[in-house]
């Protein structure tokens, strides 16, 4: 009953219910941040207290800096904890780092509290800097049926399947124990923390931000679980929601 409730409320929030996915088609990066902007509105209204994972890479970017354009007075950031679904093991003032991307795009722009931001060590070895982390995560989240748990994961995809820092080449990280685990980007071998697959799942709403016509094969395979699809980790998150834009949208 509870999964049929959550379907209709999802069709009234204009997702487009497919077999498989619930999908939202967003005509701009604007539309999109607008979109998250009101959810976190509404979650901060429900709650004295959101915890949200944040992805990383680029696509964030523009969205990141419309949400502070637009919701810098209208969210009550106190109210708002920030994590990383993963963090590249670089120091926080790094090109590389998502702590330093979200500070430029997002924390330098709007208040959120200095001790409402929990990022990954990245300065640290990537065994110490996964090791606190995973502590980290424990002290900070509530704990439901025995695992951390975050209110809103927000996901991106490499076109390549990845989500969070979990790789196709290390798709049984997926399945590792804990809440997160060191991983290797494929080409660079730069070192990441990610969070592992259970913590993704066990996130309360999942919603993954892709755009660009050329991740729309991966997700073409994805979405409707096309053969080889289980291959790639971002086919393995549950129940998510896709906002997407129309490039990426192409193929479905
Ligand atoms: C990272 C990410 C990663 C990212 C995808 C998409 O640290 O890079 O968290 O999972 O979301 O690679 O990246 P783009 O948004 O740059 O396409």
């Amino acid at each position: 009953m509870k999964d049929i409730i959550e379907k209709l409320s999802r069709i009234e929030n204009g997702f487009k219910s497919t077999k498989m996915s619930n999908i939202k088609i967003f005509d701009s990066k604007l539309e999109l941040a607008e979109f998250f902007g009101k959810l976190l509105k509404e979650r901060t209204a429900q709650s004295d207290k959101v915890n949200v994972a944040l992805s990383g890479g680029s696509t964030p970017k523009a969205i990141f800096d419309e949400l502070a354009h637009r919701y810098a007075d209208s969210i009550n950031w106190s109210k708002v904890h920030l994590f990383w679904g993963d963090e590249r093991c670089v120091p926080p003032t790094d090109v590389e780092s998502n702590y330093k991307m979200t500070m430029d795009h997002l924390l330098s722009k709007v208040d959120v509290p200095e001790v409402n931001v929990h990022r990954v060590l990245g300065e640290l070895s990537p065994k110490e800097a996964c090791e606190k982390y995973n502590q980290l995560l424990n002290d900070k989240l509530p704990k439901v049926e025995g695992l951390p748990q975050f209110d809103i994961m927000l996901l991106g995809m490499g076109d390549d399947g990845h989500t969070a820092s979990i790789f196709p080449h290390e798709i049984q990280l997926w399945n590792a124990p804990g809440n997160c685990v060191v991983a290797t980007h494929p080409q660079s071998g730069q070192k990441r923390v990610s969070l592992t697959g259970q913590v993704i799942n066990h996130a309360k709403e999942i919603y993954f931000l892709v755009t660009g016509e050329e991740k729309a094969d991966k997700l073409d395979e994805i979405i409707n679980q096309k053969s080889g699809s289980e291959a790639y980790p971002a086919a393995l998150v549950s129940n998510p929601f896709w906002l997407i834009d129309k490039d990426v949208a192409k193929k479905l």
